[in-house]
């Protein structure tokens, strides 16, 4: 393999950037030319592509976002547009693809693969952490730590005006941000899409903490289990004094994390190995401190969310 892609797609993650800078340097360290394509499969139909040199991707490491761009495209969701990007990477002399993204963009890569036996390999970028096979995603320790410090700075507010905060963070499908920084926020509940609740078990949680002499209150939201405006509205009608704030996409941005420039820089070299070690179709993933190279295939499945362990310690530490 002498010429490879590289591209961004789906939801930008902090850290994004350290893997395409890795991407880079190490596959020219390797003697491959590297192409990036910008606004992810849109820009693949679109022939927005442009041979990266090492300069190119000087001083990105710090950026969030992606220097790359990104974009959701319809058009690669129908077989002509795919066709359109195959055409394209055959005509470039593209001979392996390099795709960072969330679940979204890996069933993208699967079906190109399936369909053009292209080489693909996918980078986890996705502040979710919600990747099968993956322990932590590109992104997901910086957008953590934006929750945090602002889980942090309204405990600061809850606490003195004796309030109930329900504070909203993302995650569609998954509970991985809600569970992690309520844990490291110290807060009193949390919910996730995965399990079930109710609104009479928090308000008995509530009103036993109150009991206790507790008086102020910080629930966590995934958005995939509930809207934080909704869920305030039912428990004011309890005669509560409760406020909610939704964090949205000030978790998306943001310089990388340490972890994640780590992280982004390890991810960029298996991934360039292991395009070069087997032109097949996998993905890079961490798992006990490493990265490993395992199937889409597995990567594209569901991930088992099993935050019990995590919930039981929440409810003892309140
Ligand atoms: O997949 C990452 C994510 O940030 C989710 O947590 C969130 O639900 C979604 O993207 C938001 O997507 P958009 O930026 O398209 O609104």
């Amino acid at each position: 393999m002498k010429k490879i892609a590289v591209l961004t797609s789906g939801g930008d993650s902090p850290g994004m950037n350290c893997a395409i800078r890795s991407v880079v340097r190490y596959g020219i360290f390797k003697g491959i030319e590297v192409v990036g394509i910008s606004r992810g499969y849109r820009g693949l139909i679109e022939r927005r592509f442009q041979t990266l040199q090492r300069r190119d991707v000087s001083n990105i490491i710090e950026q969030g976002g992606t220097f790359l761009k990104t974009a959701r495209s319809d058009r690669f969701l129908k077989k002509e547009g795919r066709d359109i990007a195959h055409a394209n990477l055959i005509d470039n002399g593209i001979e392996g693809m390099v795709v960072i993204g969330g679940n979204g963009s890996y069933n993208g890569a699967l079906l190109f693969h399936r369909e053009f036996e292209f080489p693909v390999i996918g980078i986890p970028g996705t502040i979710d952490n919600d990747i099968n096979g993956s322990q932590k995603t590109l992104g997901f320790d910086t957008a953590l730590n934006t929750a945090m410090d602002a889980i942090d700075k309204i405990k600061d507010t809850s606490a003195s005006m004796d309030r109930i905060f329900l504070v909203e963070v993302m995650g569609r499908h998954s509970g991985s941000i809600a569970v992690s920084s309520a844990l490291a926020g110290g807060a009193e509940d949390v919910l996730v899409p995965s399990e079930s609740w109710e609104i009479g078990s928090i308000l008995e949680k509530i009103d036993q903490g109150r009991r206790q002499g507790k008086n102020s209150w910080i629930i966590i939201v995934a958005e995939g289990a509930s809207k934080a405006q909704d869920l305030a509205k039912e428990i004011q009608a309890h005669n509560l004094d409760v406020r909610a704030t939704v964090i949205g996409h000030i978790q998306r941005g943001g310089s990388p994390s340490a972890f994640d420039r780590i992280l982004g820089a390890l991810m960029g070299r298996a991934a360039v190995d292991g395009l070069l070690g087997d032109m097949g179709c996998h993905a890079v993933g961490w798992r006990n401190e490493r990265t490993v190279i395992y199937s889409l295939e597995e990567a594209v499945r569901a991930k088992a969310e099993d935050f019990s362990d995590h919930l039981n310690l929440i409810n003892i530490l309140t």
